[in-house]
């Protein structure tokens, strides 16, 4: 959510900060903006749409070799250029990029109303430029930005240059993150490393609380006590061709296509403990508390979007092969409502960013109660990796397009390693392990005869695209698969569809059935597949269109739906892989077909690090 990138060093920022900006525009694409450092003033500018939009305005000859830049979600006050980031004081000596919400701007806003300060915009944000402004009257800047966000209440990374001082930039973080790249003779702040793989993949991992001082010759951080820290300077190991489209006209064909990988890494050196008796030790990410999880007797899943519903896939996983009751939690709603975990639970969150703030404040929630708090995170060093007492790396490599869809597969596969970690310390036999695991070793390949037939898939979007409305049905193991489904489609397609478990139908939904609203059934040859075929039938009996995903060899299925598109059989409790790619793939082809920016659905941010 929002896209930060600032730069210093010795050559002319402004292509650093383009490029760093386009790549970071998944966070958010409502207006965008840069400032840079010219002969000691500054000069911004702002734009309302992509990226793109602000290129055209800038004349690629500026030159500046400190600069920050912004792509925005907009949070308080519409997408418009004068709310646009940048923002500056009003003696237009200080430029701010912000990115998270201070939930004290009003209060803030009117104390410097009172002094004499003029606002231009309707956002958050500003009151910080202008509070720095205030408190640099009688201080240094360093002083007056230390003591400003110590009176910031919320969220915010924050990147600043000043007129005052045109061989500094400054940022700040406290809830949203922020990277350091340390490149030689030059330094990048980002929100993420994708805006700084290309220049270094030295990185420094700013804390809640810490405030950067950086010049072309160095940087120092001070700790929210204010004292200078030393940091650890990590290696990312993500390349610039993994931040690349290579090839595919879209990321989200690309990411969806790099599903039977995805589920390949997330096995790599882990799925072997399972296939042979002493075959090595626990995935490890979690051989820390491998004591600890003997103990515990109940699991609560913490997650938000996609990685929630592949948190309810785990729930079926988990109490059906570890015996572990289990939970599934909206992160939003759990961190605000009293509830009764303790040292015996293990909270579990599941983000691909790892930067979601619900998620991440869910985990802050669990840890404060004394549970013992895990991860599955797709993005390396990101807070809720560093802040988990323990996790398993997803390995997905990034993922660019806002909706999910590899990293979804891939928190399924750590999902079934976890179940059969956890199944092992309790009542899963050597034998019935082997077998899941042998099982899911297969997924990668069935995926892929997914892929191959993918043109099925397209044929059935283009057929299905103009119907403005959904039902995804599915039971038990493809329940999540149903809700998972809707959401896809919703978000890349503009479509409404409500993902249901298949036997609530009658309960309610059924009203909406007639020859317009068409149902999508996740209906693989499974224990209750006779359960499913009954929905199916009322369906029908109501005239209602249905498009099904059934299993290789089910001619049957055809006497009673419109059209099918089949997986190759599976487990019961591995199906969920095959029908996932397959909602993912028609939701695709849909929006496509509708021309829709698949990549970047309106409204919707990659990475949501507000609440
Ligand atoms: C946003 C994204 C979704 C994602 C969700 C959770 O809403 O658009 O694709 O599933 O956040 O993100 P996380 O990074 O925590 O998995």
């Amino acid at each position: 959510m929002c896209g930060i990138v600032g730069y210093i060093g010795k050559r002319n920022a402004l292509p650093v900060l383009m490029d760093g900006l386009k790549r970071l525009e998944y966070r958010g694409y409502d207006s965008a903006g840069i400032s840079l450092v010219q002969k000691k003033r500054i000069k911004t500018w702002r734009a309302v749409g992509r990226v793109s939009e602000l290129e055209k305005k800038i004349n690629i000859e500026e030159m500046g070799n400190v600069g920050i830049a912004h792509t925005r979600w907009a949070t308080h006050g519409e997408p418009s250029e004068k709310n646009a980031h940048p923002h500056s004081d009003c003696g237009k000596n200080i430029s701010l990029v912000h990115n998270g919400i201070i939930e004290n701007y009003a209060e803030l806003k009117k104390l410097l109303s009172k002094k004499g300060h003029r606002f231009s915009s309707e956002t958050d944000t500003e009151v910080v430029v202008h509070l720095i402004e205030e408190l640099a009257k009688k201080k240094t800047f360093m002083e007056a930005l230390t003591e400003a966000v110590r009176l910031l209440e919320g969220t915010y990374g924050l990147a600043i240059i000043t007129s005052k001082e045109p061989g500094k930039l400054y940022c700040a973080r406290k809830g949203s993150p922020l990277i350091l790249g340390v490149g030689t003779d030059e330094f990048i702040v980002a929100s993420d490393a994708s805006a700084i793989v290309s220049h270094t993949k030295k990185i420094v991992y700013l804390e809640d609380g810490e405030i950067a001082e950086i010049s072309p010759d160095g940087f120092n951080i001070f700790n929210a006590k204010n004292h200078k820290t030393a940091k650890q300077i990590f290696e990312v190991n993500l390349t610039d061709e993994q931040v690349k489209k290579q090839g595919f006209p879209h990321f989200m064909l690309k990411e969806i296509f790099q599903q039977p990988d995805a589920v390949r890494n997330a096995l790599r050196g882990r799925v072997e403990k399972f296939l042979s008796e002493d075959g090595g030790p626990i995935p490890g990410g979690l051989l820390c508390v491998e004591k600890r999880l003997k103990k515990i007797r109940r699991i609560v899943i913490v997650a938000c979007g996609t990685s929630y519903y592949a948190g309810l896939a785990g729930k079926y996983l988990l109490e059906e092969f570890s015996g572990l009751p289990t939970e599934v939690e909206s992160a939003s709603e759990f961190r605000y409502r009293k509830n009764t975990i303790d040292e015996h639970t293990a909270v579990l969150a599941i983000s691909q960013s790892g930067e979601t703030a619900d998620t991440l404040e869910a985990i802050r929630e669990a840890k404060l109660k004394g549970a013992l708090t895990l991860g599955i995170v797709n993005t390396v060093g990101s807070t809720i990796a560093r802040e988990t007492d323990a996790g398993i790396y997803c390995h997905a490599g990034p993922e660019i397009g806002v909706a999910s869809t590899k990293a979804f597969s891939s928190q399924l596969s750590i999902l079934v390693l976890l179940t059969l970690t956890l199944g092992r310390q309790r009542r899963l036999s050597f034998s019935e392990s082997k077998a899941l695991a042998t099982e899911l070793q297969k997924i990668p390949e069935k995926i892929e005869a997914i892929l191959r037939d993918k043109n099925t898939i397209k044929k059935l979007a283009k057929k299905y695209a103009h119907f403005s409305d959904w039902l995804y049905l599915g039971r038990k193991y493809s329940f999540p698969i149903a809700l998972e489904g809707a959401l896809k489609i919703k978000e890349i397609s503009y479509v409404h569809a409500e993902g249901y478990a298949a036997g609530e139908m009658k309960h309610g939904p059924i009203a909406l059935i007639d020859e317009k609203f068409p149902s999508f059934f996740i209906a693989p040859t499974d224990s209750v597949y006779e359960k499913t075929m009954s929905g199916m039938q009322e369906v029908k009996a109501r005239k209602g269109k249905i498009l099904a995903v059934a299993t290789a060899g089910n001619k049957k299925i055809k006497d009673l739906v419109d059209d099918v598109v089949y997986i190759p059989a599976a487990p019961e409790a591995f199906s969920s892989f095959l029908s996932a790619t397959v909602t993912h793939l028609f939701a695709y082809y849909v929006g496509t077909a509708k021309g829709y920016d698949v990549d970047r659905p309106r409204n919707l941010a990659k990475s949501v690090t507000v609440e």
